[in-house]
């Protein structure tokens, strides 16, 4: 067995600009799925997974975030002042959620950049990353079956869907050593964003990745690749096709999953843990189907 990680790594440092105005002074993690941000999901996922230790890797521009997850004692007295413990639990559960440690990236160079600023945290010990804007749904087992898959492995693991071959173009896509086999990929390549006639398969990587400290090395011996950035997927095809650092594998996640960076995905997402919800479900599935039937 490989060692188990303890530590999750979110990068926030990114600029959001899918989402302006909206995110011209607020961070995009921190937007709400209902009544909750993004990033509290994110956190719980982590926190649910065994995770111990959460580092943000943020930039300018995210006191929001960092404040969500600090005490406020002024809101917290008011309310205990009123007697309200139900609003009281909703504003002091994120404090609870684990140790949260903040670094700066200093500049949106990129994921692998934001990554590589978390390696004097990270050290020598494997450690996951979750993207702070791609939520999947609440209870899934991904992350805890990529941690035993890694134990299993040691490689570094990476998170798969499955799309439709006319989406593929608009993922990072891998190429497979092999079949899959109980869910898990042998990884060779990557290809970023490939044209549907050259993508190599319909697995695209999603934002929950296990890795090993040995990717730090490659991460910090990368060429900016994409829009000038420093990309972690370049760094996980040179892991996967030399077979350096442990390798890569891929766990395919069957299960529903959003990129919240995205308009349409996040209105989706909006919608789904809006009608799962006793208090809003039924009485927002009811005026769906009117509008729908109206619109029809
Ligand atoms: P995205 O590419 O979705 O983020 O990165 P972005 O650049 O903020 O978004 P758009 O495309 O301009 O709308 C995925 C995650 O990685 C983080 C982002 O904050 C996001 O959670 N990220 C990205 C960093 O922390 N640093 C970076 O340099 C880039």
């Amino acid at each position: 067995m490989h060692a188990t990680p303890r530590k999750a790594v979110i990068p926030v440092a990114g600029l959001g600009t899918r989402f302006l105005p909206a995110t011209k002074a607020m961070p995009k993690e921190m937007l709400p799925l209902v009544d909750k941000p993004v990033i509290q999901y994110v956190v719980e996922e982590a926190v649910a997974s065994g995770l111990t230790d959460i580092l943000f890797v943020t930039g300018r521009d995210k006191y929001a975030l960092e404040n969500h997850f600090d005490t406020s004692a002024d809101l917290e007295s008011r309310l205990e002042a009123k007697g309200d413990q139900e609003k009281l639990d909703l504003v002091q559960a994120p404090t609870e959620l684990g140790n949260i440690h903040y670094v700066r990236q200093g500049g949106a160079k990129g994921l692998g950049h934001a990554v590589n600023a978390a390696a004097s945290f990270t050290s020598d010990e494997p450690f996951a990353v979750l993207l702070g804007d791609d939520v999947v749904e609440e209870n899934s087992d991904l992350l805890k079956t990529m941690i035993a898959v890694h134990g299993k492995t040691g490689a570094n693991v990476v998170a798969l869907v499955e799309v439709p071959r006319e989406e593929i173009h608009k993922y990072g896509c891998i190429k497979p050593a092999g079949p899959e086999v109980d869910g898990v990929i042998e990884v060779s390549d990557f290809v970023e964003k490939p044209k549907t006639e050259l993508a190599p398969s319909n697995f695209a990587v999603i934002g929950r990745y296990i890795l090993n400290p040995g990717i730090h090395e490659l991460l910090a011996k990368q060429e900016p690749g994409a829009g000038g950035e420093i990309q972690l997927t370049d760094a996980l095809a040179k892991a996967a096709r030399e077979k350096l650092a442990g390798g890569v594998v891929g766990v395919v996640f069957r299960g529903e999953r959003y990129d919240a960076g995205d308009k349409l995905e996040f209105l989706k997402a909006t919608v789904l843990l809006a009608t799962k919800r006793d208090d809003l479900g039924p009485g927002l599935m009811a005026w769906l189907k009117d509008f729908v039937a109206k619109s029809k």
